[in-house]
């Protein structure tokens, strides 16, 4: 079976994987640094500024796609995988457990407000409608919700593990 954390931009999908995937003895996956790969980039701005966002999104699902058909991986998604329903139909499909670290967009700003790495979460107001939008969606898909403000890493990793 396949853990697949998805959730905002700042989340903590990252972080909670590379713990899983030591706890767990499982690969972890990171996507964005395969869509990195796939668009012949190094860093995020660069392929927003190569193709848009639409180059990103067309990259991710190849990626996803990728991913999806693999075993016993801990998956980090990139924010954005939920836009597609096909992505997580995919994931779910390969036998995938969903896992959306659900976090407050206060908490977000605090963690990641200052960082200039992500393309979109340089306005902190479009930020937000971006978050707005996604959350439904992150609930739609998640076959477990875990509250990430007031736990740590290490603590969020606990409940994936008591989750799966
Ligand atoms: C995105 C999130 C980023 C990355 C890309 C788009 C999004 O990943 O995939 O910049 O649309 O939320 P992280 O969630 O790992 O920051």
């Amino acid at each position: 079976m396949n853990l697949v954390l998805i959730g905002f931009m700042g989340s903590g999908k990252s972080t909670v994987a590379r713990i899983l995937s030591e706890r767990l003895s499982m690969p972890c996956l990171e996507m964005d640094d395969f869509v990195l790969q796939k668009a012949e980039c190094q860093t995020m701005h660069q392929v927003f500024e190569k193709g848009g966002e639409s180059l990103w999104r067309a990259m991710e699902l190849k990626v996803a796609l990728e991913c999806a058909k693999l075993k016993n991986h801990v998956i980090s998604t990139g924010g954005g995988v939920v836009l597609n329903p096909i992505i997580l139909e995919n994931f779910k499909i390969g036998g995938g457990k969903v896992f959306f670290l659900d976090t407050s967009f206060e908490t977000l700003v605090k963690r990641i407000g200052k960082d200039t790495s992500r393309p979109l979460f340089q306005d902190h107001f479009q930020a937000k409608k971006l978050y707005d939008s996604r959350i439904p969606l992150y609930l739609q898909f998640a076959d477990v919700v875990i509250d990430t403000d007031s736990r740590s890493p290490r603590e969020v990793a606990i409940e994936v593990l008591n989750g799966i």
